[in-house]
Order: structure tokens, then C-alpha cells, then sequence
């Protein structure tokens, strides 16, 4: 039997779209005003989910507060009112794409959860717009 339990987290971010070896009308044309070369901001939502086995001492997937903790450190602190492009080393030479910014969240947390734990990350870039990796 395994149980799925979830932390939600937040955090406020800036960031442009851009590929290097594009040129600039190329890259207005594909990514639109998120090729701003001044940045612009999301409110990013994020969900932690870990799935596993109940723990038969504690009733427990992973204790929350852990959880809490760790998306606090590994998470919020590096990117919370951050300019991901210029401010987070993973985001120098890769596009912070939601996409990209969920598959990096997960190899920050994954080998700080028990290996017998699955891991997903949602993350919301917009309300309705948002991305779930689960390392695959
Ligand atoms: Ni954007």
C-alpha cells in the first residue's frame, strides 16, 4: 500500500527565455515577452509530492516538518526573489523554462529523500499554466 502526501511551497522569481545561439527575432518569435531582456516575474506555486510506504512506528509517508524544512533550504532560500538566470548557477547555461526549473528542483531534493520514496514536482509558473516531472 503506498500512501502520496504533498507540501506546498511558493516562491517569487524572475527570469528571461532566451537561447544564445538564436537570433534576437527568433527568440522574440518563439518565447514572446518572456525574451524580455529586462526579466519579468512569476509567482511560482510548487507542489512536493513523496510517495511511499506507511512507516509502521509513526504512521508516517516522510514526517512534514522535514519536509517543510528541506523545500525551505534547498528551494525557497535559492530562489525566492531571485533572478534565476543570473542568480542560480544551474540557470547560467540553461534556459529557466518551467520545465527546466521543475526537473532542477527534483535533482535538489532527490538525494535528500529516502531512495524507497518517489518524488514528483509540480510546478505552477501561472495559475493555469504548470509542468510535473517525476525524474523519468
Ligand atoms: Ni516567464
Amino acid at each position: 500500500m503506498k500512501v502520496t502526501v504533498s507540501r506546498k511551497a511558493h516562491f517569487n522569481a524572475a527570469h528571461r527565455l532566451y537561447n544564445n545561439d538564436w537570433t534576437d527575432a527568433r527568440n522574440a518569435k518563439i518565447f514572446g515577452k518572456c525574451a524580455n531582456p529586462n526579466f519579468h516575474g512569476h509567482n511560482y506555486e510548487l507542489i512536493i509530492s513523496v510517495k511511499g510506504e506507511i512507516h509502521p512506528e509513526t504512521g508516517f509517508v516522510m514526517d512534514m516538518k522535514v519536509l517543510k524544512q528541506l523545500i525551505h533550504e534547498e528551494i525557497e532560500e535559492q530562489f525566492d526573489h531571485k533572478n534565476l538566470n543570473e542568480e542560480v548557477a544551474e540557470f547560467k547555461t540553461l534556459n529557466p523554462t518551467a520545465e527546466n526549473i521543475s526537473v532542477v528542483i527534483w535533482q535538489k531534493l532527490r538525494s535528500k529523500i529516502s531512495a524507497e520514496l518517489e518524488l514528483t514536482v509540480t510546478l505552477y509558473e501561472t495559475p493555469r499554466n504548470f509542468v510535473t516531472y517525476t525524474g523519468e
